[in-house]
C-alpha cells in the first residue's frame, strides 16, 4: 500500500495543475476552448463518482485520456450503468420512505397500546379487550379508512355481497391483522390475539379514493384525512390518565379537550403548552394539513416550526410517542411551552441502540418530498375563468407577493405576522416565531372537495370566504366577477 500516498499526492498535483491551466485559459486570449484534456486520474475519479467503481481496464482509461473532461463526465454519467445505479438508489430510498410513512410505528405501540391500552377498547371484551369494542361501522364513522389492496379477494367478494358483519368488532380485529386499517398497526401474540397497537404517519396524512366503497379504496398518501376524529378515537383509551398526568390535569379535562377537536383536526401544541381552547371557547386544534406538494418549501406546519424533516422528528418523538432522540432547546421556553419545558421534551433522549426514529428520517424525508400535489379533477373548474383569475392572483389581488408560483409560498423565510394576513395571533403565539407560514397552495383544488375549510383552523368554509377575507382587510376592491375568477383559479391548483 506504499504506493497509495504518492498516487494521491500525484492526483492532487494534477488537480492543482489542471485548475491552474483552466485559470490561465480563462484569463488568456484563447478563452474556454483551450480546456485541458482529462488525465488518467480524472478518468478514474469520474468512474468512481458516477459508477462507484474503478474502470475495468487500462484501455478504458487510456481511450479517454486527453479528451475534454466534461465530455468524459457526460459520457460516463449517461451510460446505461450509471442511469440504472441512480434509479436504483432513488427507488430504494423511495420504497423505504413509503414503507416507513405507511407502516412504521417507531415503537409507539409502547404508548398507544402498552400504556394507553387503546387496542383493548378497539377489540372489545369478547376478543380479549374491554367494553363493547369498535365495529367496522363505528371505525369508519370516526374516519378510519380501509386499504382495499390489503384485502384478500375472498374478503372483497364477501364485502361486495354484503356478507361481512360490519357490526362485529371481530371483523375490525381481522382487518387490523390484515394491516388493512390505514395508519393503525396491530401487534399480535403467537396465538393470534392482539397484544398492542401503534399508529403511523398515514393515519392522519393518508386517505383512500373510495373506489371500492365509502372509506374503502386505494391509498392516497399525503392527502389529509379530514374525516378522522383523532380525539374521539383517543378518548376510547382505557388509560387516558397517562395523557392527563403528562399534561398535569385530570381525565375529564383531557376528554373534554380532545373530543372537542372534531373531524380532521389535531392539536400538536397541546402537548407543549396545555392549551385546549382558544379565548373564544373554540377548540385550539388545527386542520390536518396535506403532506404532499412540500418539495421546495422552506418552513413547515401552519406556524413554521421547521423543515419537513424537523417536523417529522418532532412528530415521531413527541406526538406519536415513538422511541428516539429529539433536540429543540426552543421548547425550554417555560413561558410559552410550560408542559414541554417541564417534561424536557426538547431533550428527548434514548440510547442509540433503542432509537427507532433517527435512522428512518432520511428515507421518510425523501418520500415526502416526492409526493406531488394532486391535480384537480377534470371538469372541476372553469379554465377560462381560472386564466382570468390567475391574472388577478399575480396582479391586482396581490396574492403572488406571498404565494409565489410555482411553489405558492415564498422562497426563503416564508412566515408572516398575524396582522399581515388579517387574523388573530392565538395559534402563532403558540410557536417559536409567533408567525404564520404562507400555505403552499398546490392541491388546493382537491382539498376544496374535502371537508374542513381553509386557513389553519378551517375558519373559512369556502374559497370564496378566503377571497372575501383578503378583499376586505386589504381593500382590494375586487368585483363579484373578479372574486369568482380568483376562486376558479384557486380550484385549478
Ligand atoms: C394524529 C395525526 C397526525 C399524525 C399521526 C401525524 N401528523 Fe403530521 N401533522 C398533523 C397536524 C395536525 C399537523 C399541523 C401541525 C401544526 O401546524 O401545528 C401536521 C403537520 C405535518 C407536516 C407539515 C405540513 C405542512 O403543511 O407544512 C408534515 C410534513 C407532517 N405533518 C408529516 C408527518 C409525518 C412524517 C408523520 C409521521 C412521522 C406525521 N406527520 C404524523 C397531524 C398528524
Ligand atoms: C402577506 C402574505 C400573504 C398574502 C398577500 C396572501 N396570502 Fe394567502 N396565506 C398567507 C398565509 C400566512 C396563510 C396561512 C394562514 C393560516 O393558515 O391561518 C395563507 C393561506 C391562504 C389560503 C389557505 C390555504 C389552505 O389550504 O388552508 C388560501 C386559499 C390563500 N391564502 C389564498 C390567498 C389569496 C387568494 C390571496 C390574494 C387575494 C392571498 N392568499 C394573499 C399569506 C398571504
Amino acid at each position: 500500500m506504499w504506493t497509495g500516498l504518492p498516487q494521491r499526492l500525484l492526483s492532487g498535483v494534477s488537480v492543482i495543475a489542471a485548475s491552474l491551466l483552466v485559470a490561465s485559459s480563462i484569463s488568456g486570449a484563447s478563452g474556454l476552448s483551450a480546456a485541458p484534456g482529462c488525465t488518467s486520474d480524472d478518468v478514474v475519479r469520474i468512474f468512481r463518482q458516477q459508477l462507484e467503481r474503478d474502470p475495468e481496464s487500462e484501455a478504458t482509461v487510456a481511450g479517454r485520456v486527453g479528451r475534454p473532461c466534461d465530455q468524459v463526465e457526460d459520457e460516463v454519467a449517461n451510460s446505461a450503468e450509471a442511469r440504472a445505479l441512480r434509479a436504483g438508489m432513488v427507488e430504494d430510498l423511495l420504497r423505504q420512505g413509503r414503507h416507513i410513512f405507511r407502516f412504521d410505528t417507531f415503537g409507539d405501540e409502547a404508548f398507544w397500546g402498552d400504556t394507553l391500552q387503546l387496542h383493548r377498547a378497539i377489540i372489545g371484551a369478547k376478543n380479549g379487550g374491554v367494553g363493547p369494542g369498535v365495529s367496522p361501522k363505528t371505525a369508519l364513522a370516526v374516519g378510519l379508512k380501509v386499504d382495499v389492496d390489503a384485502l384478500p379477494n375472498s374478503l372483497r367478494a364477501a364485502l361486495a355481497r354484503g356478507e361481512v358483519n360490519l357490526d362485529d368488532p371481530a371483523t375490525t380485529v381481522a382487518l387490523l391483522k390484515l394491516n388493512a386499517v390505514i395508519g393503525v398497526k396491530a401487534f399480535t401474540n403467537a396465538d393470534g390475539s392482539v397484544r398492542s397497537m401503534g399508529i403511523t404517519c398515514a393515519l392522519c396524512h393518508s386517505t383512500v379514493d373510495n373506489s371500492f366503497a365509502a372509506a374503502i379504496g386505494r391509498r392516497l398518501d399525503g392527502w389529509p384525512n379530514r374525516d378522522l376524529n383523532v380525539g374521539v378515537i383517543a378518548s376510547l383509551a382505557p388509560n387516558i390518565k397517562a395523557v392527563a398526568d403528562a399534561l398535569g390535569t385530570d381525565v375529564a379535562t383531557v376528554n373534554k379537550v380532545i373530543t372537542a377537536w372534531g373531524p380532521g383536526k389535531f392539536d400538536a401544541e397541546l402537548f407543549l403548552d396545555g392549551k385546549g381552547f382558544r379565548p373564544d371557547g373554540k377548540t385550539a386544534a388545527v386542520l390536518i394539513p396535506p403532506a404532499y406538494g412540500l418539495a421546495g418549501v422552506n418552513l413547515h406546519t401552519y406556524t413554521g416550526w421547521g423543515s419537513v424533516t424537523y417536523w417529522n422528528a418532532f412528530v415521531a418523538n413527541l406526538e406519536m410517542h415513538g422511541i428516539g432522540n429529539f433536540f429543540d432547546p426552543r421548547l425550554d421556553n417555560a413561558a410559552k411551552f410550560p408542559v414541554a419545558a417541564r417534561n424536557r421534551l426538547g431533550h428527548t433522549q434514548v440510547s442509540l441502540e433503542k432509537d427507532q426514529i433517527t435512522a428512518k428520517l432520511a428515507a421518510l424525508h425523501f418520500y415526502q418530498l416526492a409526493l406531488a400535489a394532486p391535480k384537480p379533477a377534470a371538469g372541476s373548474f372553469d379554465p377560462a375563468a381560472a386564466a382570468r383569475g390567475r391574472a388577478l392572483f399575480v396582479g391586482k389581488a396581490g396574492c403572488a407577493s406571498c404565494h409565489i408560483p410555482p411553489l405558492y409560498t415564498e422562497p426563503g423565510w416564508n412566515l408572516h405576522t398575524p396582522a399581515e394576513v388579517g387574523i388573530d395571533s392565538f395559534q402563532s403565539d403558540r410557536s417559536p416565531d409567533g408567525r404564520y407560514r404562507t400555505t403552499p397552495l398546490g392541491g388546493l383544488g382537491r382539498r376544496a372537495t374535502q371537508q374542513g375549510g381553509f386557513f389553519h383552523d378551517g375558519r373559512f368554509p369556502t374559497l370564496l370566504d378566503v377571497v372575501n377575507h383578503y378583499d376586505g382587510f386589504q381593500h382590494l376592491g375586487l368585483t363579484d366577477a373578479e372574486k369568482k375568477d380568483l376562486v376558479e383559479f384557486l380550484k385549478s391548483l
